[in-house]
C-alpha cells in the first residue's frame, strides 16, 4: 500500500491540518506502512494518480478538505479515502445546515439566526431587529464553515453585534448567531460505528476558543468525563442519532453542552477531527486501550470506495 497523507491545505486551519498530518505520517511509519505527505495547497489533486498512491489519508481541516470537495475529486479519481463520504461532508461543514437536520430527527439544537452576506446589504439593523426576538444575550456569532473556532465572538451587548458579524464575514459568507449557554462542553468521538468514552472540556475562558484548543496549558480534559452512567449513555445514544442523521463514515467528533437543567444540546460536528498532540479523539481512542498507532490504522481501514 502506497498512503498519501493529505495535509496542509488552503483554509484557516492550515496549521492545525499540518500537526494532524504529521502526526499521522509519522504514525503510518511506525506502522511499517509507505507513507508521504502531500500538501494539497502546492500539488494538484490530480498527481496522486500519476504518483500511483492507491490510498488517501485525509488530514485537512476545514475548507477545501473537510467539506466534500476533495473528497469529490478522489471519488472521481477512484483512489479509496478516509472518513465520510461527499454529501455527509459537506453538509457537516455546513453548521445551520447540520443543525436543521438534527432538529428534524429530534435531536436537541439551540436557537439561532442564520444570516447571508447578500442581507448585508439590505438594512442589517432592521433585520437583526426583526430576527433576533427569540434569542437572548449572551449570543455566539460563528462563521457557518468554519473549524477550531476561528471567527467566533461571544457577544454579551446588542451593540457589540454588528461587529462580530463582520469579524464572522470575513471567513464565510453565511454566518449563524446562537444562543450561548454557559455550560459545562462535553466531546464524543466515533470509531467505526462505536461510540467512545466522553471528555469533559474545561477551560479558563468563557467558552472552548481557539486559544483554549491549541495555545493555554490551562485548558483540560477529562476523560472519564465525570458524568454518571445514566447520563453517559443518554449522550452516547445522542451522538449516534446525530452520526446515523448525516450518514457519515470511518471517524468523528460531535461537541455539545450540557446545561444547568441537565440537558444535553448539539453544537456541531466533525468529519475529520483534530490528530494534533492536544486533540481530543486520541485521548478517547487511548480510554478504550486503543493506542495512537492503532487508531491511525483503524482509520486507514474504513476507507471510502
Ligand atoms: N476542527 C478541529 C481540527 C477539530 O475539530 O479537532
Ligand atoms: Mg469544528
Amino acid at each position: 500500500k502506497k498512503v498519501a497523507v493529505l495535509l496542509g491545505g488552503n483554509s484557516t486551519e492550515r496549521k492545525i491540518s499540518i500537526s494532524s498530518g504529521h502526526a499521522v505520517l509519522k504514525s503510518l511509519m511506525r506502522s511499517g506502512i509507505k507513507a508521504y505527505p502531500f500538501d494539497t495547497r502546492d500539488f494538484p489533486i490530480m498527481q496522486l494518480k500519476k504518483q500511483k498512491f492507491d490510498t488517501a489519508y485525509i488530514a485537512l481541516h476545514g475548507k477545501g478538505g473537510e467539506d466534500g470537495s476533495i473528497q469529490g475529486v478522489l471519488e472521481y479519481l477512484k483512489i479509496p479515502y478516509t472518513g465520510s463520504g461527499i454529501m455527509a461532508s459537506s453538509i457537516s461543514l455546513d453548521k445551520k445546515r447540520t443543525k436543521l437536520l438534527w432538529k428534524s430527527a429530534g435531536l436537541p439544537v439551540l436557537p439561532d439566526v442564520y444570516i447571508q452576506k447578500k442581507d448585508i446589504l439590505k438594512n442589517l439593523s432592521s433585520l437583526l431587529k426583526k430576527r433576533f426576538f427569540k434569542l437572548d444575550f449572551p449570543l455566539l456569532v460563528k462563521p457557518n464553515n468554519q473549524g477550531s473556532s476561528i471567527g467566533i465572538t461571544l457577544v454579551y451587548l446588542k451593540n457589540q453585534l454588528k461587529n462580530a458579524i463582520e469579524v464572522a464575514f470575513n471567513y464565510s459568507n453565511t454566518i449563524l448567531v446562537e444562543q450561548f449557554i454557559k455550560g459545562t462542553e462535553y466531546t464524543v468521538s466515533i470509531l467505526d460505528e462505536k461510540i467512545l468514552p466522553s471528555i469533559q472540556i474545561i477551560t479558563k475562558n468563557n467558552f472552548y476558543d481557539f486559544a483554549s484548543k491549541y495555545q493555554l496549558s490551562s485548558t483540560q480534559y477529562l476523560c472519564p468525563s465525570g458524568l454518571n452512567l445514566k447520563q453517559e449513555k443518554k449522550l452516547k445514544k445522542i451522538a449516534k442519532k446525530a452520526w446515523d442523521t448525516l450518514g457519515c463514515n470511518g471517524c468523528g467528533r460531535i461537541d455539545v453542552i450540557l446545561d444547568s437543567n441537565n440537558k444535553f444540546w448539539l453544537l456541531e460536528i466533525n468529519t475529520i477531527p483534530g490528530m494534533t498532540n492536544r486533540s481530543l479523539l486520541p485521548i478517547s481512542a487511548n480510554a478504550i486501550g486503543m493506542s495512537f498507532d492503532e487508531l491511525v490504522l483503524n482509520i486507514l481501514n474504513k476507507t471510502i470506495i
